[in-house]
């Protein structure tokens, strides 16, 4: 559905997109992560057409999306990074604006709004003034916003920033749904737990490029387990913790002895060793790695700062 090749954006002497190559399928809930920085709002301002790529094309559906292809632009719809509405005006009115600028009018343009408004929990609070809502709800009123106009591709930058987490879930919720009935999505966010739960593929990004890119096993299978094991203190222990000196991740904490595995750690050989020491493991814990570990791996940092 959408297809981004060599896309390039500089601000001066920043190159805030690095030459992106991406092809997004329809009804894709596709995850853009990456910390601050990263170029995620840059993605999305080119796609959105607000900015101009220096270099690289953007594809929907097969054809360029330039500044002067409107008709594809009405495909798309914006969730900004920022709350786009109106302070002084109500819920409904911000509303109806929205679906104006797309050319709703009467008593479509009506239904549609009254629709979006029960969609995010907002009926009873319709005619209130945007600037008397809490951060969550204003959250809820810009994503319905963005989809009046009934696009087939939602670009979501950042929804969830500042939510209370009633209003996160309430977002999350609404967003598969929409993405059940077959709307394609690009969401962007610096929490993996997000792109962990909501995405069906995820693009990890950083200084302006696409450093991985998959679903997330396919992201995480490279990775290994971290495993824990944890024995009692006995005098067997001792002899153990002797056995596996300079293994590296062997600890006695509150009494007991605790033992990471390295990746190359050969748990059948460890095994075998405890079991001829006669030392039962007490816990056994295996993790999956993270997203947030991935990111370590690729970059050395950490997703947030
Ligand atoms: N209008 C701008 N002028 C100059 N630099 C910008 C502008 N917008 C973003 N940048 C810079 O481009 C890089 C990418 O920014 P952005 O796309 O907003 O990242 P993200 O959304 O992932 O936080 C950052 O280094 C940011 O400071
Ligand atoms: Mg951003």
């Amino acid at each position: 559905m959408l297809q981004l090749d060599h896309l390039t954006k500089r601000y001066a002497t920043l190159t805030a997109l690095d030459g992106v190559s991406l092809r997004i399928g329809r009804g894709e809930f596709f995850g853009l992560l990456g910390p601050n920085g990263a170029g995620k709002s840059t993605l999305m301002s080119l796609v959105a057409g607000l900015r101009a790529p220096d270099a690289g094309a953007i594809l929907l559906d097969g054809r360029p999306l330039t500044a002067a292809n409107s008709a594809a632009r009405t495909a798309l719809g914006l969730v900004p990074q920022s709350i786009a509405l109106y302070d002084d005006l109500s819920a409904e009115q911000n509303l109806r604006i929205f679906g104006e600028l797309y050319g709703l009018r009467g008593a479509e343009l009506r239904a549609r709004v009254a629709e979006a408004l029960e969609a995010v929990q907002l009926a009873d609070r319709r005619r209130d003034l945007v600037k008397t809502f809490s951060g969550g709800m204003q959250r809820r009123l810009n994503l319905v916003a963005a989809l009046l106009h009934r696009p087939k591709l939602l670009l979501c930058d950042e929804p969830t920033v500042g939510v209370d987490p009633q209003s996160r879930n309430a977002i999350f919720d609404f967003l598969s749904a929409r993405a059940r009935e077959g709307l394609t999505v690009i969401y962007s966010t610096h929490y993996m737990e997000e792109a962990t739960r909501l995405c069906s593929r995820i693009g990890i990004i950083d200084h302006g490029k696409i450093l991985s890119l998959g679903t997330l096993d396919e992201l995480l299978t490279p990775l290994p387990f971290e495993e824990e094991i944890r024995f009692p203190a006995t005098p067997g222990t001792a002899v153990l913790g002797e056995r596996l000196r300079g293994q590296g991740g062997l600890t006695a904490v509150d009494g007991t002895l605790r033992f990471r595995p390295r990746a190359d750690t050969r748990l059948s050989a460890f095994f075998a060793l405890t079991e001829s020491l006669g030392l039962p493991p007490r816990l056994f814990t295996s993790q999956r790695p993270t997203l947030e570990a991935l990111f370590l791996h690729l970059t050395g940092r950490n997703l947030r700062e």
